[in-house]
């Protein structure tokens, strides 16, 4: 069981309450538990929306190009398609190296491509990169993608070499719609700061994974399901979390920097494990797991509220779609990509230089 324990930090909290950009992509409101993404609320998103719905009101609102579904839908296929004809290139610059960082070094080898936007050649290669990669882990050749599904159904028939359900698409569509956007949470931040550079956006994408990857970010799902599964039965919640907490440890799933109340995302999510398999047999499990968790945090933290995050049911979600774990953070940069390409398109077009200043604590010479 990987033990999480944060290093005491310096000076400035983390930018905690710092406005770092004007954005018309999404809101986040933390003591009131809201999360709006291009002018819906999540949870409606999440009933009416495909995630490449989603995506053209994102480009559309970045860049006040109006773009429809369908032309989305049609440039990731295609997309999707000419990520496949470069895997060999793309495997070679992740070879020897683990999914995640695999994944890392396959956006890091993407290029513009003709008669493509950057945006769509990068969120239409990122499935078919971890597709290969999953496959390649167990010796298994890659699946040539079919343009005609939707971006999800693509996604995980190119994971798992076999014909989708349409509930299972439905799952990952509503997961790759609640956690598409997200505010300014670290790895949008990065891709922020990289595009007001004036850099291109594949350059912005790849530092926006790089902050993604530490489990204080995307990487927790899979110590989620560490953790469920070192917990293991209902008579050990109590004194495994009561143990994690006297020694220190984070528990993952838990805590915001914004969110003072429950995540709105946990529930969009628990809802779309309800509607994929009625009676999951992880849920029961792990709804006490989040009870019990919630009330020793509060016990624990009185002035500090904690409490689920979105992580916590990704990483049940993302199980029952017998996703391999290794592959949790680079899906989650499959969807997280629609909010990453848009900001950076925002900051280009409207966006001033990101310089911040330090505080200078050192010796004087
Ligand atoms: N378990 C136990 N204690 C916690 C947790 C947690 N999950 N989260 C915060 N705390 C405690 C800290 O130890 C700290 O206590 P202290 O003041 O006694 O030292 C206090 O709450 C405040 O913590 P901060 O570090 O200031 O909180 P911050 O806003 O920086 O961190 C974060 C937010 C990183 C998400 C944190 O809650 C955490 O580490 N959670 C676990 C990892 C996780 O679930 N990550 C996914 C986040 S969601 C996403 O990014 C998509």
């Amino acid at each position: 069981m990987t033990i999480h324990r944060v290093a005491g930090h310096r000076g400035t909290g983390g930018l905690d309450g710092v406005v770092a950009a004007e954005t018309a992509l999404s809101h986040v409101d933390g003591e009131n538990g809201i999360l709006i993404i291009a002018g819906e609320a999540v949870a409606d998103l999440a009933k009416t929306s495909s995630f490449e719905g989603v995506t053209a009101r994102l480009w559309a609102a970045a860049s006040e190009t109006p773009i429809t579904e369908a032309e989305v839908r049609a440039q990731l296929g295609k997309a999707r398609e000419r990520a496949f004809a470069r895997l060999p290139q793309i495997l070679a610059a992740a070879e020897g190296l683990s999914l995640v960082d695999g994944f890392r070094a396959g956006i890091a080898a993407l290029q513009a491509e003709p008669g493509l936007s950057p945006k769509a050649a990068i969120m239409g290669a990122m499935p078919v990169i971890v597709g290969a990669l999953a496959r390649q882990a167990k010796g298994e050749a890659p699946v040539k993608p079919d343009a005609t599904l939707s971006h999800a159904m693509d996604s995980l028939r190119m994971l798992h070499g076999r014909a989708i359900a349409p509930r299972e698409a439905a799952a990952l569509d509503a997961y790759f719609v609640t956690v598409s956007d997200h505010g300014m949470n670290a790895s949008t931040f990065a891709a922020r700061v990289v595009a007001s550079t004036q850099a291109d956006l594949f350059s912005a994408v790849t530092a926006a994974y790089c902050a993604l990857t530490g489990p204080l970010h995307g990487g927790a799902p899979e110590p989620v399901l560490e953790m469920l599964n070192a917990i293991g039965s209902r008579e050990r919640i109590k004194p495994w979390i009561d143990a994690a907490l006297a020694r220190g440890d984070r528990l993952m799933g838990f805590g915001h920097r914004i969110y003072r109340v429950r995540d709105p995302r946990a529930d969009v999510l628990k809802t779309a494990i309800e509607k994929l398999a009625a009676n999951h047999a992880d849920l029961p499990f792990a709804a006490d797991v989040e009870a019990y968790a919630r009330e020793a945090l509060k016990r624990k933290n009185p002035e500090r509220a904690l409490d689920t995050n979105v992580e916590f049911f990704t990483a049940i979600l993302l199980d029952a779609l017998a996703i391999p774990r290794a592959a949790f953070t680079p899906i989650f940069a499959t969807a997280r990509a629609a909010g990453w390409t848009a900001h950076a398109r925002e900051q280009q077009l409207h966006g001033r230089l990101l310089r911040p200043q330090s505080h200078y604590v050192g010796p004087m010479p």
